[in-house]
């Protein structure tokens, strides 16, 4: 029996609703989906801007001064691009969490695990390797990021010129090499991604399971193709 004095539990119901709801599995699965379809936005945007490199250099270092510019003098220099960073890492770092918090939670539902059974071992496949892809897509992106954007990995790194930056950093074969691997395994992350996102967001219906699985496909072979042509054209003399 509980006694009067007993200290109140802070129960879900008190909770602000949006807290509450990201506490359950459903709530966690529903944040990884949007905040992955925000992801899936800045990849593909990325890459389209990414490709103006084929247009040559003043086509690409004009773009890298025109994000700087958005907003014009309607607003203070650079505000909205760090309007977008900021809902960027806010997605970032909400997609991690909800991916590791929601792994603890499985952990701890069920310690020992299913025995030999096939779905289990698919899930279980998928939900390992989205856990491999994503771990190497972070380390990527951060090794990217002192590559390309604060330059202390690219020996020959000069601020405002990316055309410069990348042919520099792509003419060395083994930076060319992990851009490549680091590219195909996205691919495979945002594959496995892209496909359940719809499964989290409800949108299970065995009659768009085709629809599905045409979007994932298509949308991840246009990252890696788009992304891995780039060290390829550069190592191949195309770009210089
Ligand atoms: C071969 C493919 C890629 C190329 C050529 C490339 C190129 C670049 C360049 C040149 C910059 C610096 C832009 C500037 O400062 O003006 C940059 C920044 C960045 N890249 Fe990439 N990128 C590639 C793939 C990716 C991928 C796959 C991701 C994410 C997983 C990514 C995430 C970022 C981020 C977050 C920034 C910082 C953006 C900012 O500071 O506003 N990039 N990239």
């Amino acid at each position: 029996m509980t006694s009067a004095t007993s200290t109140p539990v802070r129960t879900r119901r008190n909770l602000p609703w949006p807290i509450a709801f990201y506490q359950t599995a459903v709530g966690k699965k529903w944040v990884m989906a949007v905040t992955g379809i925000i992801l899936l936005g800045f990849v593909l945007v990325h890459m389209v801007g990414n490709l103006k490199m084929y247009l040559g250099e003043t086509d690409l270092n004009k773009y890298g001064v025109a994000l700087r510019e958005i907003g014009g003098d309607l607003v203070p220099h650079t505000s909205i691009l760090w309007a977008v960073r900021s809902l960027l890492i806010l997605a970032f770092v909400l997609h991690i969490h909800a991916a590791a918090t929601l792994t603890a939670m499985n952990r701890k539902a069920r310690p020992v695990g299913y025995k030999g059974g096939r779905h289990y071992v698919a899930a279980n496949y998928a939900a390992r390797t989205m856990r491999m892809t994503g771990v190497i897509v972070l380390l990527y992106l951060l090794f990217h990021l002192m590559d390309l954007t604060w330059g202390n990995a690219n020996p020959n790194f000069v601020h405002g010129e990316p055309y410069h930056n990348v042919v520099e950093s792509f003419s060395r074969a083994p930076v060319a090499v992990v851009y490549i691997i680091a590219n195909i395994l996205l691919g495979i992350h945002i594959y496995h991604g892209a496909w359940s996102m719809f499964q989290s967001l409800g949108w299970n219906n065995p009659r768009i399971n085709a629809a599905r699985r045409w979007f994932a496909t298509a949308f991840a072979a246009l990252i890696v193709i788009g992304n891995v042509s780039m060290p390829i054209a550069v190592l191949a003399g195309v770009v210089s």
